[in-house]
């Protein structure tokens, strides 16, 4: 792709001596020609002219293309056009030219045509970072600077931040608007090569979500996007920023594009026709939304509804406390979680009927929340109620039928979940309960509100049990032992909920 490449130091342009230097090592190495690919800044256009005219008076071919293809400016500007990104494209074109044996001058024109389609406009959140140097402009938090180039030069506009999805229709704007000095032209039916280039501080998950909103965008002007790279491959020391380019294409120059080559920066895109359709589907996400009907009300409605009301309230109470718990041990969201399943069972009961099956509820919580109460603990609770769920039906929800479930509940999220009481978790309060529930299945009847009175005990002896014990699942398992001394919150939770339905049952028989 490239014979050699010469550097300068940091944002400045090389010594002429030193690509002179580039220049005789190719020529007597047998090059024919030597074509220098020059970005548009004053230093580099002096040094590497300078240089040229040394190497022609050692006979050697020489010619000098001048990558000038930034949109920033609106107004012809006396900085002129810088060389951005889109230089890779050329390095790319140009050395596959050169490697199918074409001539300098054929080289350059090709090239003096393709430059005339390519555009590159860059935005960043922050200024670039030069070591042991002072920042080149400052940037407020909450602002984005746009148009900016490759040497911590400010650019032309600021504005808030906004989403990718407005922050790249807003570059695309301004790089195609024809008020603009420096526009490129773009029409619906177009062909174009898109790079996302990381301007150096930006992650894969953001490189990723700008480059949907690219393609999306330009397709949405009727553009064909016919590739396109994403990646870091002209930075500017870890700039929290990136820049688009897009450089108008035919067969020709596609062809081009595609040509092997064995460049390990290059990304291996060229057997692969990018379409961005394949990335803009937006297939429905996996509903784990319960089915809507067929749920009927019974004997236990009214029932199941208070206790869920006071499981629901009773989270929503104990928010703070369990958020105070997890800080100490671990992202400190732990009543948030708890709180966004509450919510969520209480948003349910606005709209719907609590079903007379007491499985076909525990399937409709188990949905909620796995959907909206997220994380791991999200994915816990679910699997505890759908594997609770089959153990309780209409005809059969006595009691001994209702521990049974329990039972199969906890089993459930110790298989999965790799934790065994002990380790610190909220099976520490479970696991204990539920032992004490299982004296249901074989209890005399009457004796029902002792035992569960005594598996809310179990629970909550758990919970505080976990101050005492090293973490050794879950996240706190992550925390040094001895910063730990405060209960497990998921612990706490659980023997909250266990209380809960108790207190509501009591209330309920009382009543
Ligand atoms: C390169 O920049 C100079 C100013 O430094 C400007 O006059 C010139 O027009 C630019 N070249 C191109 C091709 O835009
Ligand atoms: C690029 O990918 C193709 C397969 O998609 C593979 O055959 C080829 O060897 C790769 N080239 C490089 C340089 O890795």
């Amino acid at each position: 792709m490239l014979s050699a490449a010469v550097a300068g130091g940091v944002f400045a342009s090389p010594p002429p001596a030193s690509i002179l230097a580039a220049i005789l090592s190719l020529h007597s190495a047998g090059a024919s020609g030597v074509l220098l690919i020059v970005k548009n800044y004053t230093g580099d256009r002096l040094n590497f002219g300078l240089a040229a005219e040394q190497a022609r008076n050692h006979r050697v071919a020489v010619d000098m293309l001048i990558v000038a293809e930034d949109c920033a400016f609106e107004q012809p500007s006396k900085a002129g056009r810088r060389g951005l990104c889109g230089t890779v494209f050329i390095h790319k074109l140009a050395g596959a030219l050169a490697e199918e044996g074409c001539s300098l001058d054929q080289i350059v024109s090709k090239m003096t045509e393709v430059l005339k389609g390519i555009g590159t406009l860059g935005v960043s959140l922050s200024p670039c970072s030069v070591p042991g140097c002072l920042p080149s402009f400052e940037l407020p938090p909450g602002e984005m600077e746009l148009g900016l180039g490759i040497h911590g030069e400010p650019g032309v506009k600021r504005s808030k931040v906004a989403t990718a999805d407005e922050v790249v229709k807003m570059m695309i704007d301004h790089m195609t608007n024809p008020d603009s000095q420096s526009h490129l032209p773009v029409q619906s039916g177009d062909r174009f090569v898109v790079c996302v280039n990381n301007l150096g501080a930006l992650s894969c998950l953001e490189m990723a979500v700008i480059t949907r909103a690219a393609i999306v965008s330009l397709e949405s002007r009727g553009v064909i996007v016919a590739r396109v790279m994403s990646g870091s491959f002209m930075t500017s020391l870890e700039m929290a920023g990136v820049s688009l380019t897009l450089m108008k294409v035919d067969q020709e120059t596609l062809r081009l594009f595609d040509a092997k080559t064995s460049a390990c920066a290059w990304p291996n895109i060229s057997s692969v026709s990018v379409s961005g359709r394949s990335y803009i589907t937006d297939s429905p996400a996996m509903s784990t939304r319960p089915q809507e009907d067929t749920h009927s009300e019974g004997p236990l409605s009214p029932v199941m509804c208070k206790v869920l009301e006071k499981v629901c309230s009773t989270l929503l109470e104990k928010q703070e406390e369990l958020n105070a718990l997890d800080r100490a041990a671990g992202d400190g969201d732990c009543g948030n979680t708890h709180a966004q399943a509450a919510k969520a069972f209480q948003e349910w009961l606005r709209h719907h009927v609590v079903p007379g099956c007491p499985g076909q509820l525990l399937s409709v919580l188990a949905g909620l929340v796995q959907e909206k109460m997220g994380g791991s603990s999200g994915a816990l609770y679910s699997l505890f109620l759908t594997a609770a769920a089959g153990h309780v039906t209409e005809r059969r929800s006595n009691a001994a039928a209702w521990a049974t479930a329990m039972h199969a509940g906890a089993q459930a999220m110790r298989r999965y979940g790799g934790a065994d009481p002990g380790d610190r978790t909220m099976l520490d309060a479970l696991c204990p309960a539920v032992d004490e529930l299982m004296k249901l299945t074989s209890a005399t009847p009457g004796g029902e509100m002792t035992v569960l009175q005594n598996a809310v005990q179990k629970a909550v002896t758990g919970a505080e049990s976990t101050r005492d014990l090293t973490a050794r699942a879950g996240r706190a398992s992550y925390i040094a032992a001895e910063r730990v001394t405060m209960p497990d919150p998921g612990a706490v939770a659980v023997a909250a909920i266990f209380k809960a339905v108790l207190q509501s049952l009591e209330e309920q028989t009382s009543a």
